[in-house]
């Protein structure tokens, strides 16, 4: 046991030397700033690292991350890491990221008793509910999947609606809102086109003037 964790420094010391050896200014550029253009909000999920499968250096992403890339307006770690994002770092991105065959996702369409993250992923049945003649015909595999789209597309949505995006698009700040999925087997990234970059896009009622 001691050994699997001793061996992330290990493997930490190789990292920093290669990167130095690479770029040998690289460490010391960012411990004076961090000036992201990107906020990301993806699953917890070990198989889906933000950084690894954009190709993004360290400085270049924002990250927030939770099982099945959910967005509560009661949740205080969302709602500050969108508010230091937006108001500070001034990110001009935002990504939701799901992945097919999420386990959030999938627990969410049983009817079993899986504790307290019930209360997390319950949203995900609402979803299920609302988008039901989509899932006509599917396989189990394939609903899971298809609601994982879903669910990324609402999430995109409830960033829209946010107190802290709609009082930036109400200052004229420039800002979108990307829905994407992973695809754990393959490695692919796909944009789900459902971008968001206006309050025109979100029901009037959630607008702050
Ligand atoms: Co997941």
């Amino acid at each position: 046991m001691e050994h699997e964790f001793s061996a992330l420094f290990k493997k930490n010391k190789i990292w920093a030397k290669r990167m130095v050896e690479q770029d040998p200014d690289f460490f010391n550029r960012l411990k004076h700033q961090q000036k992201p253009q990107f906020l990301w909000i993806g699953c917890s999920d070990s198989r889906v690292p933000s950084d690894q499968i954009t190709g993004t250096d360290p400085g270049e992403m924002f990250v927030h991350r939770n099982i099945a890339n959910m967005v509560h307006h009661s949740d205080i770690n969302i709602l500050s890491v969108l508010q230091y994002s937006i108001e500070v770092l001034k990110v001009r991105h935002i990504i939701v990221c799901g992945h097919y065959s999420c386990g959030g996702v999938k627990a969410s369409l049983e009817v079993i008793d899986h504790g307290l993250i019930d209360n997390w992923i319950r949203p995900i049945k609402q979803i299920y509910e609302d988008h039901a003649d989509d899932f006509e015909g599917l396989s189990e595999a394939e609903t899971v999947d298809k609601l994982c789209e879903w669910n990324v597309r609402e999430q995109v949505v409830n960033i829209g609606r946010s107190t802290s995006v709609q009082k930036a698009w109400r200052e004229g700040q420039q800002l979108a809102v990307h829905g994407v999925i992973y695809s754990i087997g393959d490695g692919k990234l796909i944009d789900l086109e459902c971008s968001i970059s206006d309050p025109g896009q979100i029901s009037d009622i959630y607008r702050i003037r």
